[in-house]
């Protein structure tokens, strides 16, 4: 099929406000207990010592950056970059970096994170065309965050949200509702309030509906 027809086939990406989401990574910093790893089937595994169990097959840097110059031409609406997480991967930078210059209703770039690494990225993100940050925060104390995630970083994660504000153009919480952090819901709401964020509160999905 020439370029062309390919690109008519693809129309619908247009019509219908295409959106792709690139996961880049298995590998993560958190040991969320509810994790579907974007639709891994059947979901990464955490074993008995908090070890992941991975993806035998990724695509490589050049094959992302390939089939993200392929969806921008197939004029995509929103690109997400997911994981795993996705500030873990070195395939990121790269990738960002290979993404035009863009007003945001061309289309959108958008990271999920879990923010555990967001402050130290921040300067190298500052420099690339990202259009979203969602940011999850499924805790507001370290107990909690380390009944969810395995992982006890909550005030670097919210320093990170604070400070992610002031850079990108959109941030957005995401918080998964769940028994461990009811107790804590209105704080991450009112924390989300006081910086003027969008937060979405999700509900959990199970692995049949992955
Ligand atoms: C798989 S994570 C990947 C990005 C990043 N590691 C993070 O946690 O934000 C993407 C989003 O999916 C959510 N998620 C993971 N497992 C889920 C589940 N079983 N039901 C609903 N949302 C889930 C996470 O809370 C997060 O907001
Ligand atoms: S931080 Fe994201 S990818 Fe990592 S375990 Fe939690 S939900 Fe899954």
């Amino acid at each position: 099929m020439h370029d062309e027809e390919l690109l008519k086939e693809f129309e619908f990406f247009k019509v219908k406000e295409g959106r792709f989401r690139i996961s880049l990574t298995t590998t993560c910093n958190a040991r969320c207990w509810f994790c579907h790893n974007e639709g891994s089937i059947p979901p990464v595994k955490i074993d008995g010592k908090n070890g992941l169990q991975h993806k035998t097959h990724t695509c490589s840097t050049q094959e992302y950056i390939t089939l993200v110059e392929t969806l921008i031409d197939l004029g995509i609406s929103r690109l997400y970059f997911t994981g795993g997480e996705p500030l873990i991967s070195p395939k990121l930078d790269p990738i960002l970096e290979s993404i035009p210059l863009h007003e945001k209703n061309e289309f959108k770039v958008i990271i999920a994170t879990n923010g555990i690494l967001l402050k130290k990225k921040l300067d190298s993100l500052s420099n690339k065309h990202i259009d979203k940050l969602k940011i999850s925060l499924h805790a507001f104390s370290d107990e909690s965050m380390w009944n969810i995630e395995r992982t006890r970083s909550i005030d670097v994660v919210k320093a990170s949200i604070v400070q992610a504000k002031e850079i990108f153009p959109e941030i957005e919480i995401n918080t998964l509702l769940m028994p461990e952090n009811q107790h804590e819901i209105m704080d991450i709401i009112q924390f989300a309030r006081d910086l003027q964020i969008d937060i979405e509160i999700l509900e959990r999905m199970t692995w049949q509906r992955n």
